[in-house]
């Protein structure tokens, strides 16, 4: 499973990068205002940091509005996935683009139908979005299994791409799953590595070991 960083925070995205953490990035226009940078400045900067796919989001609401955009957006960099809201609109404009070699990732994604939609409309990425549906007494892990089934059942090669991730108990549901991408933020993907075993079963092997009076180097 690929692990996708949604932030556009450039030093958290570089720190997770070099760790091998960050398969791409998502942003969308909560988090460019979150980052207080220029959409097209910062996109860039991000684009130059990873080598997989960085999603920008555009901010029309119209077809036409939301294609000239997308084609801007993928003029920064040849990794940019346009992201697109799963709207009529959003559709048309995740036709057009992709047919046009684009990479899309359909956002705000909330039932399996409006997922069935996207993939007929040839997204790269659609992503539905758990902690939302969470948020709302609905399980979001539900909407993950029933479009892996969907998509199965047709062959629909749509990569699905959980979003609204809240926890580590999302990102290992989401595996077993097998969603094909998470996005997370940085603090969700670095809480993957605790456990309060290894923070007692270390905290007993340094009693032990300084009771050797030992060292290594
Ligand atoms: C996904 O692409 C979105 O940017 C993001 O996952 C939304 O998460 P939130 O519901 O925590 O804002």
């Amino acid at each position: 499973m690929k692990f996708f960083v949604d932030t556009a925070d450039v030093e958290a995205i570089r720190d997770l990068n070099d760790l091998g953490m960050a398969d791409g990035v998502t942003t969308n226009p909560s988090l460019i205002l979150k980052s207080g940078r220029d959409i097209l400045e910062v996109t860039k900067e991000i684009c130059g940091i990873v080598s997989g796919p960085v999603s920008a989001e555009v901010v029309a609401l119209t077809a036409d509005e939301m294609i000239a955009e997308g084609r801007k957006l993928a003029e920064i960099a040849p990794n940019i996935a346009v992201k697109v809201p799963l709207t009529w609109d959003g559709l048309k404009t995740c036709k057009v683009l992709t047919g046009e070699g684009h990479m899309v990732n359909v956002t705000l994604c909330f039932s399996a139908n409006q997922a069935l939609l996207a993939a007929k409309a040839g997204a790269t990425f659609i992503s539905p979005f758990i902690g939302r549906l969470d948020d709302i007494n609905l399980d979001g892990l539900d909407l993950i299994s029933d479009i892996r089934t969907i998509y199965d059942n047709y062959g629909f090669d749509t990569q699905i791409l959980a979003a609204s991730i809240r926890t580590a108990n999302h990102v290992a549901q989401c595996a077993m799953i097998g969603a094909d991408v998470v996005t997370a933020p940085p603090a969700v993907i670095k809480s993957l590595a605790n456990h309060v075993l290894t923070d007692k079963g270390l905290d007993q092997f340094m009693q032990d070991w300084a009771k050797t009076g030992q060292t290594i180097l």
